[in-house]
């Protein structure tokens, strides 16, 4: 979660980009929950896929629950807005390393510090789990995400041509906590 003195510097910033967007940022910033998915939530995930990615990197129904039931450890966090899902992110641990296997947050809601908040929890669980290193896939056109990963450090260490189902080429970007340290 943002520190208190976070929330007081994001405000400030709202407001000298826009002073009238200052009632609604703060009244979700404030009303934000954030707690762990529970599998009968599973809907929900699937339709802020479907209004982020306009079908192209949806997960079936199947993929989420061999997911959510899987061996390997795993922590998927909803964002809850007055009981609405408006954001998720999960992460997968596969022997020292951790993958963001999700971040996503309804376009209305983003640009409010929820994917940060998100990420941070994600990055608190593998903290938690003693992993070496973290990596994800992302698409090359996504800046948004790209930038967001970078600030807390992920480098692109490759490209993966045709990864997506639409054909286009994924950064892999990882993180590794020993540089990360020094
Ligand atoms: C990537 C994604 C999860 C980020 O979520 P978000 O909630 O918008 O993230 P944040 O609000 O924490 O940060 C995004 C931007 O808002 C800015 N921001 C954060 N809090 C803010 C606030 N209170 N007021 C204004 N701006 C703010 C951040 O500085 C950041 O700016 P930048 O884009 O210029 O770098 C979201 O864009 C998304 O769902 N995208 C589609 C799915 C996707 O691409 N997922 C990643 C797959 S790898």
């Amino acid at each position: 979660m943002w520190k208190k003195s976070e929330l007081l510097q994001k405000v400030k910033d709202v407001i000298k980009k826009d002073p009238f967007m200052i009632q609604d940022t703060v009244a979700v910033l404030t009303q934000v929950s954030y707690r762990e998915v529970r599998l009968d939530e599973i809907k929900s995930l699937q339709a802020i896929q479907k209004a982020v990615y306009q079908d192209r990197s949806s997960w079936s129904r199947y993929a989420f629950l061999a997911e959510l039931n899987g061996n390997k450890p795993i922590k998927y966090i909803v964002a809850d807005y007055r009981g609405t899902i408006i954001g998720f992110g999960g992460i997968r641990i596969e022997d020292s390393n951790a993958h963001i296997t999700n971040l996503a947050v309804l376009p209305d809601y983003q640009g409010n510090g929820i994917g940060s908040n998100l990420l941070e929890q994600l990055l608190v669980f593998a903290e938690n789990c003693e992993v070496q290193t973290l990596s994800l896939e992302v698409r090359t056109s996504n800046d948004k995400a790209q930038r967001l990963y970078k600030t807390i450090g992920f480098n692109v260490t490759k490209t993966e041509p045709n990864y997506y189902r639409d054909g286009e080429d994924a950064y892999f970007m990882r993180l590794d906590k020993r540089v990360q340290g020094e």
